[in-house]
C-alpha cells in the first residue's frame, strides 16, 4: 500500500519504519526541513534502539519529504502522527493536527483513509472529520479512523511489531476502514479492539492514566513503607503476584516523566472538567508525582544537613533508560532542585544531554567515572544498565564521600553496603 505518515517524531518514525519493513511504500513527511535532510542522509534525530538500522534496511520503500501535499496526494492511507503539546491550562494544543487537516483537505482528490495516531482528547477525531467536511472535502473521499499507539520509548519497534492490541475507532457509517487497517497491519498479530472514534481516544488516555496511577500509587505506598521500615521491593513482589494487580509499573522512585504521562493525565483532567466531572484520582496522582522529588531531597538533607559546597554526582538525565529524551524528566527536575543548594553537580547520562546549560554549578561529564570522581554523594536518577552494573568497590575508590542515593530502586543495596558505602533509598531499609 502507498502510505503517507505526517510527523517524524517517535511515533511517526517508528510507524513509517515498521510499515515499510512490512512491505508497504511509505513516505514520512515533516515540515522541519533540517530533520528531513538528516533522515535522508540516514541519520536519525532521536536515539531509539534499532530505529536507525530499520530505516537503513528499508531505504528502497521508505522515503522522507518536507512536501506533505505531494506525499498525501500519492498515498491512499494517511497516518497523522504529529505532536499534541499541552497548553498552560493543561488542555491539548491541536494546532499541528489542524494544520495536517488543512494539508490533507487541499491535497485530496482520490479516496483516503485518514488514521489519527497522535494522542488526542476525546472528541478530536470527530472534530477532524467535521473540519474536513467544512473545508469542502466530499464525504465519499475519506474516512477518519482513530488508531492510537501504545509504544514505549526505548522499545518502540518491538512494541509496534508485537502490540498487545490494535485499537481501531471508526464511525458506524464507515464500512471501508476496518479492512484497510487489516491490510496495513497484515502480519502483525494482536487482538483488535473495535470501537467508536471517542472510544479509541479514551482507551489511549485511560491506559496512560492508569499506568501513571500505578506509579503514583506505589510511590505513595513507598512513602508509608519508609516510615515503617518496610522494604518496598517486598511489597511490590507481594502485591504484584496477584493477577488482578500485576507486577509491572510498580517501581517506585522519582516519579513518572516523559512526553506522554504528564501531558496526557493533565489533558484528561482538563477534558473531565470541561464536562463538569471532578477527576479526583487524576488530581491525586499528579499531586503525588509533583511532590515525589521533595521526598528524595528531604532524605538527602537528613544525611547532609547542608548541601553547600558538596560534590554531587547525578547519574541519569533522560526520563527513563534507553532513550535520550529529557522531556519532563524527573532526573532533570531533581538536578535543577539540587542546583539551588550551592553545591557542585557533575551529571552523566549514556545518551541524553542536560538541557539547562545556564545552570553554572551543573557540569555534564563524558563518563560515569568522571562524574563520580571526588563526589560526596552519588545519586542514581535514571536506571540505565550501566549504573545498575557499576562495580561499587571501584565507585568507592573514585568517591570522596560514602553516600549512594538510589532514586530508582535499581541497585542491590546489599552489594553497595558490603563495600562500606552507605546506601540511601526510600523504603529500602
Ligand atoms: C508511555 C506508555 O507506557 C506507552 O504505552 C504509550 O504509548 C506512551 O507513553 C505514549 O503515550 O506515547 P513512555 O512515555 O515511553 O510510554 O514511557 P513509560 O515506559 O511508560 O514510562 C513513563 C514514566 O513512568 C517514566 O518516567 C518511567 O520512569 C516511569 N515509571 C514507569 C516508573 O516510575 N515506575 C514504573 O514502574 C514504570
Amino acid at each position: 500500500m502507498e502510505i503517507c505518515v505526517i510527523g517524524a517524531g517517535y511515533v511517526g518514525l517508528t510507524t513509517a519504519a515498521v510499515l515499510s519493513d512490512r512491505g508497504h511504500t511509505v513516505c514520512c513527511v515533516d515540515t522541519d526541513l533540517d530533520k528531513i535532510n538528516l533522515l535522508r542522509r540516514g541519520e536519525v534525530p532521536i536515539y531509539e534502539p534499532g530505529l536507525e538500522e530499520l530505516i537503513a534496511k528499508n531505504q528502497e520503500n521508505l522515503s522522507f519529504s518536507a512536501s506533505p501535499a505531494e506525499s498525501v496526494r500519492a498515498a491512499s492511507v494517511i497516518f497523522v502522527a504529529v505532536g499534541t503539546p499541552s497548553r498552560p491550562d493543561g488542555s491539548t494544543d491541536l494546532r499541528y493536527i489542524l494544520s495536517a487537516v488543512d494539508t490533507i483537505a487541499e491535497a485530496t482528490s482520490t479516496y483516503k483513509t485518514i488514521i489519527i495516531k497522535s494522542t488526542v482528547p476525546p472528541g478530536t477525531n470527530e472534530q477532524v472529520y467535521l473540519a474536513l467536511l467544512r473545508k469542502g472535502l466530499a464525504p465519499e473521499l475519506f474516512d477518519v479512523v482513530s488508531n492510537p499507539e501504545f509504544l514505549k520509548e526505548g522499545s518502540a519497534i518491538n512494541d509496534m511489531i508485537h502490540p498487545d492490541k490494535i485499537v481501531i475507532g471508526k464511525q458506524d457509517t464507515d464500512t471501508t476502514s476496518f479492512s484497510v487497517l487489516q491490510q496495513v497491519y497484515k502480519g502483525i498479530d494482536a487482538p483488535i479492539i473495535l470501537t467508536s472514534l471517542n472510544g479509541a481516544e479514551m482507551i489511549k488516555y485511560a491506559s496512560n492514566a492508569f499506568l501513571a496511577t500505578k506509579v503514583s500509587f506505589i510511590n505513595e505506598i513507598s512513602r508509608i513503607c519508609d516510615k515503617y521500615e518496610v522494604n518496598i521491593e517486598d511489597v511490590k513482589d507481594g502485591i504484584g503476584t496477584d493477577p488482578r494487580i500485576g507486577p509491572l509499573f510498580l517501581s517506585s522512585g522519582l516519579g513518572y516523566g516523559g512526553s506522554c504521562f504528564p501531558k496526557d493525565v493533565r489533558s484528561l483532567e482538563h477534558s473531565a472538567q470541561s464536562r463538569d466531572v471532578i477527576p479526583h484520582i487524576l488530581q491525586a496522582i499528579q499531586n503525588v508525582n509533583a511532590t515525589q522529588i521533595d521526598i528524595y531531597i528531604d532524605k538527602l538533607l537528613e544525611y547532609f544537613e547542608d548541601l553547600t559546597d558538596k560534590n554531587l554526582a547525578v547519574l541519569g538525565i533522560a526520563f527513563k533508560p534507553n532513550t535520550d529524551d529529557t522531556r519532563d524528566s524527573p532526573a532533570v527536575s531533581l538536578i535543577k532542585r539540587l542546583s539551588e543548594h550551592s553545591c557542585r553537580i557533575q551529571v552523566y547520562d549514556p545518551r541524553a544531554k542536560f538541557p539547562h546549560p545556564e545552570l553554572k554549578n551543573v557540569t555534564q561529564q563524558e563518563t560515569c567515572e568522571h562524574s563520580i570522581l571526588n563526589a560526596d554523594c552519588v545519586i542514581i536518577a535514571t536506571e540505565w544498565d550501566e549504573f545498575v552494573q557499576l562495580d561499587w568497590r571501584q565507585v568507592k575508590e573514585w568517591m570522596k564521600g560514602t553516600y549512594i542515593m538510589d532514586a530508582r530502586n535499581c541497585i542491590d543495596a546489599q552489594s553497595v553496603r558490603s563495600t562500606g558505602l552507605s546506601y540511601i533509598g526510600i523504603a529500602r531499609p
